[in-house]
């Protein structure tokens, strides 16, 4: 179910990067909008502007022209600590190659967007964190350091601090690139669970049209564009909606 305004929204949205061979248009005008409780998958071949979109909505990079509106909040318009306030409050991001720090424990991992929140969370950040490594299967994990844990685990605890601050935004790319099939469709049905909530809005960018599947809406991207729309109603078969997907 879709509520409210967009948790982010893009106008327009272009960025070019220079390099060796010239400008590559890496995003061209591309408009977007994801709401609460909405599971949006993004599918495009490698270099197509998924990961520079998923970038620019969080605010990571500026954009060359275009607005992104994240919490009602135009990105454009906030000085270095707003934006990174608003970031930490607003989006949860998850990496195919799940960036958890080497020298922190799963608990450190899980627990850090709490610490690094300048106002205070409205919960206790011990029970917060020990509730998502429960929620998450990680509790006997937990003082373990990345390196000692399965690809698939580590997505898991990347999953759990992306949610520890309850961020709105989740934005996912790639994330189930690395790991085994069953743990991929573990993570993206956990994704889904939280658009399902109604509380977050999440944006998947995959390879996996299977993983796409699982969305309410597949936006196909191609050199920087948005191309194509698919709207997938509940209650199909898999293979009548790969089928559209293709
Ligand atoms: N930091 C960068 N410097 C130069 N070119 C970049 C940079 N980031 C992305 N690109 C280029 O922008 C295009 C889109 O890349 P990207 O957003 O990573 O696509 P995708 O995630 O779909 O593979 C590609 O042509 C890529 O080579
Ligand atoms: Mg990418």
């Amino acid at each position: 179910m879709i509520n409210g305004t967009p948790l982010v929204e893009a106008e327009r949205l272009s960025k070019s990067y220079e390099t060796q061979t010239g400008p590559i248009q890496a995003l061209d005008q591309v408009d977007l909008a994801v709401h609460a409780g909405e599971f949006v998958a993004l599918v495009g071949p490698t270099g197509s502007g998924k990961t520079t979109l998923l970038s620019l909505l969080a605010g990571l990079e500026p954009a060359d022209t275009g607005v992104v509106t994240l919490l009602g909040q135009r990105l454009g318009d906030l000085d270095d600590d707003g934006l990174a306030d608003l970031r930490l409050r607003a989006v949860g991001m998850i990496y195919q190659s799940y960036n958890l720090f080497s020298g922190f424990t799963v608990r450190q991992n899980v627990r850090l967007p709490l610490q690094l929140m300048t106002r205070r969370p409205p919960f206790d950040a011990t029970q917060r964190t020990n509730q998502l490594l429960a929620d998450f299967g990680l509790p006997d994990l937990a003082e373990r350091y990345p390196a000692e844990l399965s690809g698939g685990q580590q997505q898991l605890a990347a999953i759990a601090r992306a949610l520890a601050a309850n961020p709105p935004l989740i934005l996912a790319d790639e994330p189930t690139a690395n790991v085994d099939t069953g743990m991929s469709r573990q993570i993206v049905s956990r994704l889904r669970a939280l658009a399902d909530n109604g509380e977050h809005g999440v944006l998947l960018a995959t390879h996996d049209l299977r993983m796409a599947s699982q969305a309410d809406r597949v936006l196909a991207m191609r050199d920087g564009r948005i191309v194509k729309e698919t709207v997938l109603q509940p209650g199909r078969s898999g293979r009548e909606v790969l089928a559209e997907l293709a």
